[in-house]
């Protein structure tokens, strides 16, 4: 976008924010005798962790070829949602705008903030409705769209999101938690082509490490620049920034278990289309599956009863399951189980 200027959008109190200066970002030296952070001399984690996660982002700007200063990590990537709300968002005043379905944080972290939410229901095949939308991107006070491809619970791509990015003055945000599980190009190639845009990604999915707590946001050095001074200033545990370099070392583990998850989800949808109590399963570019059968409630209820745990997701589309794939033993249960389900 010509003539972006980033800092119109930011809250103008964040703007003159004096941010913390913690101990080990004034001296972020490894080597010296340390009394400055009134830590316990004593111990393995006796000391603060790196504020700033070096290590993480440099083996993550040698494997995307994104500059360190370019990168953020959060606390999960609902972190870098809350955040995003906070920089560019005005409590009773600016608005976001969301595309429903679709994951349910964007609208907690919004009314947390109380920030006013738009939301555009996707067309029928999950898409995003560009007539309809051209008008709501001109809102007063828009400040961010959130943009979830694959998204959360559908499982498709969302296809116009240069569309978007080309049509709207504020932040995009483009939530990428699935990406790994697809074919396509990471958003995040397009971040210096786009200074307004913000791609997160997490290593909850993928990277098996969600008790870890890794998000990631990549974007112009200037929106990175804010994120880093309005977030805690230690974020990220000690021990969670190592597993998150040890989960990036694991590059064959990585790519093993999505050949799995994504062979079994094959597997899975191949039997699961042929029980009578299966009307649809949607495409996915996830590792979980839309699932639309003939009784929600019920299908979820009986699963519950054989301590089979699904998301039952009939408030937001009629009928339909999330299913997340498991490993083959789980989802023989989840098939074994579900075929003795009669259909009503
Ligand atoms: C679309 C989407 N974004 C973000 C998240 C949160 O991920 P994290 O564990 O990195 O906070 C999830 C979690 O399920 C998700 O589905």
């Amino acid at each position: 976008m010509k003539n972006f200027n980033v800092k119109s959008l930011v809250q103008s109190h964040i703007l003159k924010l004096q941010s913390y200066a913690s101990a080990r970002a004034e001296y972020s030296g490894e080597n010296g005798i340390f009394l400055d952070a009134n830590e316990n001399p004593y111990g393995n984690l006796n000391r603060y962790p790196d504020p700033y996660q070096q290590a993480v982002k440099e083996k993550l700007s040698s494997m995307t070829h994104i500059p360190t200063h370019q990168i953020f990590i959060g606390n999960g990537s609902d972190e870098v949602i809350d955040l995003a709300f906070r920089l560019f968002c005005t409590p009773a005043k600016d608005k976001a705008l969301i595309f429903t379905p679709t994951y349910g944080m964007y609208e907690v972290c919004a009314h947390i903030q109380n920030i006013k939410l738009l939301s555009q229901p996707l067309n029928q095949n999950f898409q995003i409705d560009k007539n309809t939308v051209l008008p709501l991107l001109k809102e007063q006070n828009l400040k961010l769209v959130f943009i979830c491809s694959p998204n959360n619970p559908t499982g498709n791509c969302i296809e116009d999101i240069d569309f978007i990015l080309e049509n709207f003055k504020g932040i995009v945000f483009v939530d990428e938690a699935y990406i790994d599980f697809s074919n396509r190009e990471s958003w995040a190639k397009k971040i210096t082509q786009y200074p307004q845009l913000i791609v997160s990604q997490t290593f909850s999915k993928a990277r098996g490490l969600a008790s870890a707590r890794i998000g990631i946001a990549y974007s112009s050095a200037e929106i990175i620049a804010l994120f880093n001074k309005i977030k805690l200033p230690y974020n990220i545990s000690k021990l969670n920034q190592e597993a998150a370099l040890a989960a990036l070392d694991a590059t064959e583990k990585y790519q093993l278990e999505i050949k799995n998850i994504l062979e079994e989800k094959k597997r899975l949808i191949d039997k699961l289309i042929k029980l009578p109590i299966v009307k649809r399963i949607y495409p996915s570019e996830a590792n979980f599956i839309l699932v639309e059968v003939t009784t929600a409630d019920k299908v979820y209820k009986h699963l519950i009863h054989h301590k089979i745990i699904t998301r039952n997701r009939n408030h937001q589309l009629k009928n339909c399951i999330r299913i997340s794939i498991g490993k083959a033993y789980e989802n023989d249960q989840l098939l074994n189980t579900l075929t003795k389900l009669i259909a009503p």
